[in-house]
């Protein structure tokens, strides 16, 4: 059964360590126009959580999707991250501040390692992380596209908690293993990708859950991620994606819907760049 959005109000976006887990996502909203638009829009219809990175070329976008909604800033919690590029201590603690300039905040809510990549290293850029907690410019540290080992190594070395592990996961990649760490961990893990960037529209078994209860396929999609305890950042544009995604809210999928999806066979990764570190 599904309400419209207008229906859900906040108090139906569950929260995992205070993060909402259902945000957006700005991978490729590179007109900041249209950005700004669905930032707005986004937070109006009643999500608190967007995702952006220094990578995305948006932050100046995003920020002003934020200060024209008419929602307080506190109440969003805004994640950010840094490039791989800007991972020596001296470039973390530079290019943090300049993302804040460019998004007009004085703090983020969250702070990611984008991949642990090229000036990635792990005692120079997690001091970095570390001074940014003290000093209250970033009020949680996160990580991204790390595997349990680095993960573990990153635990080891910050004196902050790592929040989140944010990772490619929807069910034709389902990462397990991955969840399974960052349990043990007490990390919550936040999908990315959690459409599987469209490829979940094509499986049958997807595609039959949604039919039987009358509702898309990204509406199951990211019922599913919700039902497995991840935090979800779908990247959608428009009004009409953003609202279908916002309604995955008041979709429960039964014991019998989630065995389906379970079963499905594949481990597809859509995100897969050379410095992955699986590859
Ligand atoms: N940490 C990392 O390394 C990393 C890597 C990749 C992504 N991310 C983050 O995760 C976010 C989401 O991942 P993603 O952008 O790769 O892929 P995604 O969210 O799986 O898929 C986005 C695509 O699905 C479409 N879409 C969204 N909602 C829809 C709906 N209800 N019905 C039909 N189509 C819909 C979007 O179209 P429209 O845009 O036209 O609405 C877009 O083409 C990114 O934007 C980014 O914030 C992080």
């Amino acid at each position: 059964m599904t309400n419209s959005a207008d229906e859900i109000s906040l108090e139906n976006c569950p929260t995992a360590s205070g993060v909402p887990m259902l945000g957006l996502g700005t991978w490729q909203n590179t007109d900041a126009e249209a950005c700004t638009e669905s930032v707005r829009t986004a937070l109006e219809m009643g999500y608190r959580h967007i995702d952006t990175a220094q990578a995305y070329d948006n932050e100046e976008a995003v920020g002003e999707g934020i200060a024209r909604a008419d929602v307080d800033r506190e109440d969003v919690f805004l994640a950010t991250k840094i490039w791989i590029d800007n991972l020596s201590g001296e470039d973390v603690l530079e290019t943090a501040r300049e993302s804040l300039d460019r998004l007009g905040v004085d703090y983020v809510d969250l702070l990611y390692v984008h991949w642990p990549a090229r000036e990635y290293d792990p005692e120079e850029t997690l001091a970095a992380f570390d001074q940014l907690y003290d000093e209250g410019l970033i009020e949680n540290v996160g990580v991204s596209n790390f595997l349990p080992e680095q993960l573990e190594e990153a635990a080891e070395i910050l004196d902050a908690p790592i929040l989140a592990n944010q990772v490619e996961l929807h069910p034709l990649l389902p990462q397990e293993e991955l969840r399974e760490a960052c349990a043990a961990h007490d990390v919550e893990v936040v999908a990315y990708s959690p459409l599987a960037r469209g490829e979940v529209f094509d499986r049958p078994e997807i595609g039959e859950v949604a039919e039987k209860h009358g509702v898309s396929e990204a509406q199951v999609s990211l019922a599913w991620l919700r039902e497995k305890g991840v935090i979800a950042i779908p990247k959608a544009t428009g009004e009409a994606h953003i609202r279908d995604n916002w309604e995955s809210l008041a979709l429960e999928l039964d014991e019998e819907d989630v065995e389906t999806i379970d079963a499905i066979d594949a481990r597809e990764r859509q995100v897969d760049p050379d410095f992955g570190p699986w590859n």
